[in-house]
């Protein structure tokens, strides 16, 4: 993995504004060797022995945190688990000195989610050891977006470039939506995101080249990847939608409304999913469906992630 100019890149993943296509590719490549690892009857590998991963979360997370601390130990790292609920954050620690509190514990990488965006970049100016943003507010879900994109190209066996990905739902709220937008274009592929007007971002924040469609029939016309987004109403301040039957009948994605999409598209959502809102619960479990394996391929990438930040390029676990 080459490091852009000024970056941090090696020691930290915290968004993909400094990525190179290249960069991700190399990730995306130990991901494969690390997927091979996981084939073996043994699963573990020493190649981060003796060193010590921190999950940081201030957020609730069922997926992230687990995949991250099973990546971890089949790397033979140690792990140390902080949640903010039975914390000294009660008492009134600041995320500045639990840092330092983990840092004086010999930890070697933070994994960082956090309510408040930024929180991953405040983390990285204030230790020098590995930083990793596993979810920052709305802002970017970079890991995420990772596993989406090995998902689909192992699913198709191709690339994403030239393909066309579609995100449904409530894209104002969505870190995942933000970190696949900027992935998937970095890759080469087209993003069209759609949802009702009040759940698009409102001052754009979305990269470059991105379609915004408040049509769902126009939207996935054509599409060889469609996204469902959960709507995220513990980051809304006030309503956005009549009611989630109201959303539902709009914008849920169904199979019937695939019938525009390429015969062969596929079916991602990111997780916790709310069936019968934003996805009909037969599509999540039916063969168009990589929710499943998105969750899978969570740990292969999480494994290639830590081992680029802790060890270096390559990967020959
Ligand atoms: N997709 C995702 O971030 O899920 P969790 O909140 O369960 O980690």
């Amino acid at each position: 993995m080459s490091e852009p100019q000024g970056s941090k890149l090696i020691r930290t993943l915290l968004d993909f504004d400094r990525f190179t296509a290249d960069d991700v590719r190399a990730i995306l490549n130990t991901t494969d060797v690390m997927a091979q690892v996981l084939e073996r009857p043994v699963k573990k590998v020493p190649a981060l022995q003796g060193f010590t991963v921190a999950t940081l979360f201030y957020e609730d997370s069922t997926r992230t945190r687990l995949s991250f601390e099973r990546a971890a130990r089949a790397q033979s790292a140690d792990v140390m688990t902080f949640s903010k609920g039975g914390s000294s954050v009660s008492k009134g620690e600041s995320l500045r000195d639990t840092v330092a509190t983990l840092e004086a514990l010999a930890v070697d990488a933070f994994v960082v989610r956090h309510p408040s965006a930024g929180a991953a970049h405040q983390v990285a100016s204030w230790t020098d050891k590995a930083v990793i943003n596993a979810g920052d507010g709305r802002r970017a879900h970079p890991t995420q977006a990772l596993l989406d994109v090995a998902t689909y190209e192992r699913s198709v066996d191709a690339p994403v470039e030239g393909r066309k990905l579609v995100i449904v739902g409530d894209v104002a709220h969505s870190r995942v939506a933000r970190s696949n937008a900027a992935l998937w274009r970095l890759l080469g592929a087209d993003v069209t995101v759609c949802g009702p007007p009040t759940l698009m971002p409102q001052h754009g924040g979305l990269p470059e080249g991105v379609t915004v469609e408040t049509r769902l029939d126009r939207a996935l016309d054509g599409a060889h990847a469609v996204m469902a987004l959960r709507l995220q109403q513990e980051r809304m301040h006030e309503a956005r939608f009549a009611s989630p039957a109201a959303y539902a009948e709009q914008y849920q994605i169904t199979e019937a409304r695939l019938a525009g999409a390429q015969d062969d598209v596929k079916v991602l959502h990111p997780g916790p999913m709310n069936r019968g809102v934003e996805i009909d619960g037969r599509l999540a479990d039916g063969p168009q469906s990589l929710v499943t394996q998105q969750v899978a391929m969570g740990l292969p990438v999480r494994m290639a992630v830590l081992y680029h930040l802790l060890v270096g390029k390559g990967g020959s676990a």
